[in-house]
C-alpha cells in the first residue's frame, strides 16, 4: 500500500486547513436519516479546531447532476452543528464551515484543474479523511491534494490499517462472509480474497447465482445469469472448497413484506417462489463459522433484512459477528445500517464507513485518494 503522512504532530495552529470527509448520507424528507458517516468524520474536525486550525470541510452527497436543491449539505451542516459544541456554519462562518456538495461543481468528478485550483484558494494545507470516497479520482479527492500540501486523516488512516489486515497477514481462521444482491459487485473481491482466506460464506440475493452455477433450481430467485459461468469457475477452482453456500432458505410467495415464509431446503425451493433470506440452519452454521474465527470481514446483509420476517439470517450473522472474539469489521452502508438496527454496531472491532472504497481495497486495486497522498512524503 503506498506511503503517506498523518496529522501526527504537524503543527496547524493558526492555518487553513480543508478537511475531505465522506459526508454522502442517506436524506429523508430533507433530513439526515443515518448520522454514522458524520459521527466518524466529527472526531477528526473538532481535533483540528482544538489545535487551532481554521476548518473548511467539503463533500459530496449523492449523485446530483448539476445544482440540485434536495441534495444540498446544509442539512448534514445543521445535523452536525447538533452533534457538537462547536460552531458549524454553511458556506460561511462557524468554526466549522461546511461547504456545498462538491458533486454541483461542474468539474468535480472529471477532476477539472480550475475546480480543484478553487477548492484550495487560500488552503494551507489538506487533509484527507473521506475513506469512503477515495477510490474516486475526483476534484476533491485528489486534484486538490496534487497542488496543497496534503496528509491522511486520522478516519482514513485508521480505515486503510483495518482493512488492510484482511489482505495483509491476517490471523487465523481468516473467514470472509458476503452477502447482497449481486454477485457482478462483489466477483473481484471474490476473487482476490479467495486465495486468502480459509472460508468464505455467501448469503444475500447473490447466492442463489452460486447455487444456480451447482445445477441447483431456485425458483423465481433473483439470479444474475451472464456470471453463472464465473460463478461455476470458481467453485471448481483451486479454491473452490472453501466456498460455503446455504443448505436451506427462508423463501417468500412473491417479493413482498408479508410473503408467507416457508423454510426449505436448498434442493427444494418451489418453483415460484423467491428466496428472500438464509434459512436457521444455514444461520446456524455461519454461526460457528464465524465466532470460531481470529478474523472476520462481513459485507452484504444475508437477506432482506428491512423487512422483519426476513432478518433472522442477517441477524444470526451480526450476533455472531459481536461474540467473536477476533478481529471483526463491518463495510457497506446497508450492512452497518443493519448492525446499528440491531444494536450491535458498538461490539466490531471495526465499522466502516466505506462502501466500495472498501471492496477495491479488498479487490487490491489502488485506491487514487490514498496514492495522491505519496508525493508529500519526503
Ligand atoms: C459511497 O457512498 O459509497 C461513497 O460516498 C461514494 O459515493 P459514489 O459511489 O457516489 O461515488
Ligand atoms: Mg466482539
Amino acid at each position: 500500500m503506498s506511503d503517506y503522512l498523518t496529522i501526527g504532530n504537524v503543527d496547524v495552529g493558526g492555518l487553513n486547513v480543508l478537511v475531505r470527509s465522506d459526508l454522502n448520507v442517506p436524506l429523508i424528507d430533507g433530513a439526515v436519516a443515518d448520522d454514522f458517516r458524520i459521527r466518524a468524520a466529527l472526531p477528526t474536525l473538532v481535533g483540528l479546531v482544538g489545535n487551532g486550525a481554521v476548518v473548511t470541510v467539503c463533500s459530496h452527497l449523492g449523485r446530483p447532476k448539476g445544482h440540485d436543491p434536495t441534495l444540498s449539505l446544509e442539512p448534514v451542516a445543521t445535523h452536525m452543528s447538533a452533534l457538537t459544541d462547536l460552531e458549524v456554519g454553511f458556506r460561511q462562518g462557524g468554526q466549522i464551515t461546511v461547504l456545498e456538495n462538491t458533486r454541483f461543481l461542474a468539474g468535480e468528478t472529471s477532476k477539472d484543474p480550475a475546480t480543484a485550483q478553487w477548492l484550495v484558494e487560500g488552503v494551507d494545507l489538506f487533509v484527507q479523511d473521506a475513506f469512503g470516497s477515495v477510490h474516486r479520482a475526483h476534484a476533491s479527492t485528489v486534484g486538490v491534494a496534487e497542488r496543497v500540501k496534503s496528509l491522511a486523516g486520522p478516519l482514513l488512516d485508521a480505515e486503510l490499517k483495518a482493512l488492510g489486515r484482511f489482505v495483509g497477514d491476517p490471523d487465523r481462521p481468516y473467514t470472509v462472509v458476503l452477502g447482497g444482491a449481486k454477485v457482478s459487485d462483489k466477483l473481484a473481491v471474490i476473487e482476490n480474497l479467495l486465495p486468502l482466506v480459509d472460508r468464505m460464506l455467501i448469503g444475500g440475493a447473490m447466492c442463489f447465482t452460486f447455487l444456480v452455477a451447482r445445477g441447483i433450481e431456485v425458483g423465481e430467485s433473483l439470479v444474475q445469469d451472464d456470471m453463472v459461468e464465473a460463478v461455476r469457475g470458481l467453485l471448481g477452482g483451486p479454491h473452490g472448497r472453501k466456498i460455503i453456500l446455504p443448505v436451506d432458505i427462508a423463501t417468500g410467495s412473491r417479493f413482498s413484506e408479508d410473503a408467507e415464509r416457508h423454510v426449505v431446503a436448498v434442493s427444494e425451493i418451489p418453483e415460484g417462489s423467491v428466496g428472500l433470506d438464509i434459512g436457521p440452519e444455514t444461520g446456524a452454521g455461519f454461526w460457528e463459522l464465524i465466532d470460531s474465527s481470529a478474523s472476520v470481514f462481513w459485507n452484504g446483509p444475508m437477506g432482506v433484512f428491512e423487512w422483519e420476517r426476513f432478518r433472522n439470517g442477517t441477524e444470526h450473522v451480526a450476533r455472531a459477528m459481536a461474540a467473536c472474539d477476533g478481529f471483526t469489521a463491518v463495510g457497506g452502508g446497508d450492512t452497518v445500517a443493519a448492525l446499528r438496527l440491531l444494536d450491535l454496531d458498538g461490539s466490531i472491532s471495526h465499522l466502516s464507513t466505506g462502501g466500495g472504497a472498501g471492496l477495491q481495497l479488498l479487490e487490491g486495486r489502488v485506491l487514487p485518494g490514498v496514492a495522491v497522498l505519496e508525493r508529500w512524503v519526503p
